[in-house]
């Protein structure tokens, strides 16, 4: 299903036209985390200035993996689902994993994240898949990993990813699906 329309807000299928929209979503989110010191997760730096992830969400939007929350035909979120990163631990059996999610900090707290991610359970049950997972920075206060609990995820491995300069601290998440 590549439409779902409810009070306003349309979650869709992206494409290669959507890739400024994702970018300029990061740049967005990446200025408000580094307006409350949270420059841990994702850096200061913007995304649509670094190359390889602008050729990133390329892939992303040329390989059906995006999927846009619009309102008025407005995207106010974005999220990728696909195979699960190199650098958690495999899953144990088939499942959906959420690569990149992020909403339009104009529009914080009306849930577009949680709708986005009942999209990707959605996406996983139509594929016949019982999991859906994610992972999220688990530095700082740890209010990521909340966030990601207060939409039905259970953590599960903590890892680390080796930066350049730096350990970057994660958590997986999963959410089983009935
Ligand atoms: C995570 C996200 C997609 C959730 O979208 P949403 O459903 O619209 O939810 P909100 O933006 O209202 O955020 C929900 C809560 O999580 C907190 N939160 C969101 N992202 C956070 C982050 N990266 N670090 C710390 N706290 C964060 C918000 O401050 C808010 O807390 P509050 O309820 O105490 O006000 C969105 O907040 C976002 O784009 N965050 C920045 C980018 C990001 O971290 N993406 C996830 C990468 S794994």
């Amino acid at each position: 299903m590549d439409d779902v329309t409810t009070d306003q807000l349309v979650i869709r299928a992206g494409d290669p036209g959507d890739v400024a929209a994702v970018l300029s979503l990061l740049d967005g989110a990446t200025r408000w985390l580094v307006a409350r010191g949270r420059t841990g997760q994702w850096g200061s730096a913007s995304h649509s200035g670094n190359p390889r992830r602008v050729a990133q969400v390329r892939r992303w939007a040329t390989d059906g993996d995006l999927y846009l929350a619009e309102r008025s035909g407005v995207p106010v979120g974005a999220i990728v689902v696909g195979d699960a990163v190199p650098h958690v631990p495999r899953a144990t059996e088939p499942e959906l994993y959420v690569n990149l999610l992020v909403t339009d900090r104009a529009h914080a707290g009306e849930g577009i994240g949680g709708r986005l991610l009942d999209h990707a359970e959605e996406l996983a049950r139509e594929q016949g898949l019982g999991l859906l997972r994610v992972d999220c920075y688990a530095g700082d206060d740890g209010a990521l990993i909340r966030y990601y609990e207060s939409q039905g995820f259970t953590a599960t491995e903590p890892f680390t990813v080796q930066l350049v300069n730096r350990l970057w601290p994660g958590q997986l998440l999963e959410r089983r699906l009935a």
